[in-house]
């Protein structure tokens, strides 16, 4: 862990649709804003389902068309990530209980945190979680990505003002 920089780690289920395009979302804001010395930025999955692949073709589609990137390769959340990461950012509740089961500190658990937190929309069908667009057409991954847009730009903002950048 480099101690200067701020580790953020972004986390679903497969690590193809919405946590890598948190990532993708949030470097994006924060190159807006001439920040990236100040961040580590990365994306996981509580499974192991899609390990080595790029995010889903349909997520890509609907980022580029936001000139955001995503150039994300799928790994598996480990344990050790609670050691590398001050921010763990989970898309929904039961990514957020999957983690909080490989935690063993209470420092561990302190570090998760629900991506909606830092939403300024009112939840509608899925409060509190960043609903997961796989199973479906291609309206759930543009929700998906402005769900994203919105909450990321809340979470630089809170850390622009915590850490005082
Ligand atoms: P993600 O979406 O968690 O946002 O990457 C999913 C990707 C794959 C599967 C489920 C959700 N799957 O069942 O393979």
């Amino acid at each position: 862990m480099t101690p200067e920089k701020i580790h953020v780690v972004f986390v679903c289920l497969g690590n193809i649709c919405r946590s890598p395009v948190a990532e993708g979302t949030f470097h994006h804001l924060v190159e807006k804003k001439g920040l990236e010395s100040h961040f580590q930025i990365d994306s996981a999955g509580t499974s192991a389902w899609h390990i080595g692949q790029s995010a889903n073709k349909r997520s890509i589609k609907v980022a580029q068309r936001h000139g955001i990137k995503l150039t994300s390769l799928a790994r598996q959340f480990t344990p050790q990530d609670f050691n590398k990461f001050d921010y763990i950012i989970a898309m929904d509740r039961s990514n957020y209980q999957d983690i909080i089961r490989l935690s063993q500190t209470k420092k561990d658990k302190t570090k998760v945190e629900m991506m909606r937190k830092w939403d300024n929309l009112p939840y509608e069908d899925f409060p509190g979680d960043v609903p997961d667009p796989y199973y479906g057409g291609n309206e759930g991954f543009e929700n998906v990505q402005n769900i994203l847009i919105n909450c990321c730009s809340g979470f630089l903002d809170h850390l622009i003002k915590t850490h005082k950048l």
